[in-house]
């Protein structure tokens, strides 16, 4: 995953994709104890509520257009995230699979919405 495809020129937005997109890297490791798994997991999750969050201010702040779809996307992610928590704890995921769908997932939701706050 090239960190420039999460690039929207909006310098504090950038650094916090490119720092979860580093975090799902490190959650995708190998050979780390299941609590440490569970704990970079919720991390993440953090991590990723206070961006949607910041994000959220940001285009207040800054007059941009920030649609409800938009805001219903970040509610979805964060959805979706607590789904695959569910299927790691029925060992129907691994770290790696959710580290990767969470990636895919995060790419697409940059592409489709968070670029259009630099339009
Ligand atoms: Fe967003
Ligand atoms: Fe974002």
């Amino acid at each position: 995953m090239r960190y420039s495809s999460y690039k929207t020129g909006i310098l504090e937005i950038d650094i916090q994709h490119a720092n979860i997109a580093f975090m799902l890297t490190e959650l995708a490791k190998e050979g780390s104890e299941k609590e440490v798994s569970e704990r970079k997991f919720e991390i993440i999750r953090n991590a990723l509520a206070h961006h949607f969050d910041f994000e959220e201010k940001w285009g207040q702040a800054n007059n941009r257009n920030f649609d409800s779809d938009h805001r219903d996307s970040h509610k979805e992610l964060l959805e979706k995230l607590n789904e695959l928590y569910n299927q790691y704890t029925n060992n129907k995921l691994n770290m790696c699979e959710i580290s990767l769908t969470t990636k895919m997932e995060l790419l697409k939701h940059v592409q489709n919405h968070d670029m259009r706050l630099n339009a």
